[in-house]
């Protein structure tokens, strides 16, 4: 008989369901919330409740898809955290009644291993082509930015991270502060194709060791702006696609300077990317342009499974299960997991 394991993402924004089938991925759905739009960022209270709303046909149209009954299901991964407490606690309470209206184990995924994971998602009729062991993540999101070592599906360490915002709040505020919209990543992204990456400089943090910091570099141009503003009021909108072009390009070379170094000192070859940031064209450029230079083998997640989904939790899920874990019916949910 077939296992089949559903996976629940609720951490923030996205409320996800995906199923497994002896590990191939079956269905994937994503509700994504809009309700956000005008608040130029995530609001938690308003989070939860859409994701209350969502959870049931979410789950529902993922099992319609996979073409399976609840009770075909072997177990149920869920996001712990990090994440928003109100919007965990959705994903978390539904995957324990499930549990215990099916009498199926339910297994707890950290969010961040889900993404680093997210190469292992296997589809039907695609190319599988995951990392081989030990790999190198650059794990870069609207709350994270760490490059990880990866010695085996349950085995991870942190090399490296921010000790400051994430890379991803770098364009999200950034976004906001040039009137350009949220999320600030796709705008940033898509302008800077427009624009000349060499026009304008900004300052770049000088942190020790594989450590990354992102707020300098947003005070930077939030200072340069203002004095071009000062000069003419008319700057950011005859520059922006300079100004985000040379932007993007600064937070990218910050990103892969380091990884660059990771590489070196751990001597790991094979290296992926994940996370909302790792949709980025230019850093998706620029780590297979290093991984040609510096004789990498280099694994890009597809785009959809770059941002929040479930069908990573549930590949996460699934390797945990088939490890024997099971997770009590007690567990709480929690918005900061230091370590892996
Ligand atoms: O992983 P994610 O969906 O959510 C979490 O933070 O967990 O990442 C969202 C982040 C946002 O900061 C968004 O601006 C960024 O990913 N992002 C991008 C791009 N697409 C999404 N950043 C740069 N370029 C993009 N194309």
């Amino acid at each position: 008989m077939a296992d089949y394991i559903l996976g629940i993402e609720s951490s923030c924004d996205d409320t996800s369901a995906a199923v497994l089938k002896d590990g191939l991925l079956m269905s994937n759905v994503i509700a994504s919330q809009q309700v956000h739009k005008d608040f130029g960022g995530v609001v938690p209270e308003l989070a939860s409740r859409a994701h209350e709303q969502n959870i049931v046909p979410v789950v529902s149209q993922a099992l319609d898809k996979a073409g399976i009954k609840p009770s075909d299901l072997s177990a149920i991964a869920f996001t712990r955290g990090p994440g928003l407490l109100g919007s965990l606690l959705v994903g978390t309470s539904f995957a324990k009644a499930m549990s215990v209206a099916l009498d199926i184990p339910m297994v707890m995924v950290n969010h961040l291993q889900g993404h680093v994971l997210a190469n292992f998602v296997r589809e039907d009729g695609k190319e599988y082509d995951p990392p081989a062991f030990p790999y190198l993540c650059l794990l870069v999101s609207g709350g994270n930015s760490q490059i990880v070592r990866v010695d085996s599906p349950l085995d991870f360490e942190i090399l490296g991270q921010t000790i400051d915002d994430a890379v991803g709040e770098a364009f999200d505020k950034c976004s906001k502060m040039m009137g350009l919209g949220y999320p600030g990543g796709p705008v940033i992204d898509r302008l800077a194709k427009l624009g000349n990456p060499d026009r304008f400089k900004f300052a770049k943090p000088n942190i020790p060791g594989l450590d990354y910091s992102f707020s300098g570099i947003k005070t930077s141009l939030l200072y340069f702006v203002r004095d071009e503003l000062k000069k003419d009021p008319q700057f950011m909108e005859k520059n922006k696609e300079d100004i985000c072009a040379s932007f993007q390009k600064a937070l990218i070379d910050i990103l892969m300077k380091k990884l660059v170094k990771a590489a070196a000192q751990t001597g790991i070859r094979e290296v992926t990317i994940g996370g909302g940031v790792s949709a980025n064209s230019a850093l998706r450029e620029a780590v297979v342009r290093e991984g040609k230079k510096r004789g990498w083998k280099t694994h890009l997640p597809e785009f959809k499974f770059t941002t929040d989904n479930a069908a990573m939790i549930a590949i996460a899920g699934w390797f945990r299960w088939k490890n024997g874990e099971k997770t009590p019916l007690d567990i709480a949910p929690v918005s900061r997991i230091a370590d892996y």
